[in-house]
């Protein structure tokens, strides 16, 4: 994404503590965003305890719409995740953090946009990095239609670069295709060259049930984007044996 702005001559400011911003401190933020046009929020966590997701994700929504406010801030930009608003009560710790973040961005004072994307393509590899233990992986045995990161970036710079009629704007991306994730957790390993026994697992109660019937993927309306999981298989491991 930042890539892509500076490519087409836009100057990009990056929060992010590598580049000695805390947005859940806030420290530094003020004299960051001062000039700034657009923010476009891609921060993430992976917690330890369920409550640093609600935490996390609500302080630095809360952040950058105070931080926005004073600099002037034309729109906030977040980015986040198809589906996740109907599962219902504490669902899935993670997106109980993103329902907080999307309620935050909109209780505050600058105008935004809520980009909902459906997981990417490397999500099947980040779940292996986050949860394989001992070559077994317990696989929620769920349909997605996974998207190109790619797109989802690009989705996001136009984003950035377009006017709205309303102060609250929501959009979803999807990629082409639904299918199994089990599916693609097993052709990530194999393009990895990882042995992985994949273990299908329910998820429990009804917010499992929602998900086993397709509620992370597209929804009516949704763009559609970006090539196939194959394809982008196909380049991020290009030259793996
Ligand atoms: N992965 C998916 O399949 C998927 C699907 C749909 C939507 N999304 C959304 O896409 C976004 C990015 O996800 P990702 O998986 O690509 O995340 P990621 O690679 O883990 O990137 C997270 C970013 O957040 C920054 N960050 C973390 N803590 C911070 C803090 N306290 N202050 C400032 N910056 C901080 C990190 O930079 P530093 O470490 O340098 O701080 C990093 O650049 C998330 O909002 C996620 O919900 C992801």
């Amino acid at each position: 994404m930042v890539e892509r702005l500076r490519a087409r001559g836009d100057e990009v400011v990056v929060l992010a503590r590598s580049e000695g911003v805390d947005l859940v401190a806030g420290n530094g933020l003020d004299a960051a965003l001062a000039g700034c046009d657009v923010v476009i929020d891609v921060t993430s966590v992976v917690a330890k305890k369920p409550e640093e997701y609600v935490a996390f994700f609500g302080a630095v929504a809360r952040n950058l719409q105070a931080a926005g406010a004073v600099a002037g801030v034309r729109r906030i930009i977040t980015l986040s995740i198809v589906g996740i608003d109907g599962l219902g009560g504490a669902a899935f710790a993670h997106y109980e953090g993103k329902n907080a973040q999307e309620a935050a961005t909109e209780a505050g004072p600058v105008p935004t946009v809520i980009l909902r994307a459906t997981q990417f393509h490397g999500f099947a590899g980040q779940l292996i990095d986050w949860v394989a233990k001992a070559g077994v992986l317990p696989c929620p045995k769920q349909p997605v239609q996974t998207v190109d990161v790619d797109a989802v970036a690009d989705e996001l710079v136009a984003l950035a670069g377009a006017e709205f009629e309303g102060d609250r704007v929501r959009v979803d991306i999807a990629g082409p295709e639904k299918q199994l994730l089990a599916d693609l957790v097993r052709r990530t390993a194999q393009a990895r060259g990882q042995k992985l026994r994949v273990l299908p697992v329910w998820l429990p109660g009804e917010a499992g049930r929602k998900v086993r019937g397709g509620a992370l993927q597209a929804p009516p309306g949704a763009l559609i984007a970006g090539g196939t999981f194959d394809e982008w298989l196909a380049r991020e491991y290009a030259g793996t044996d």
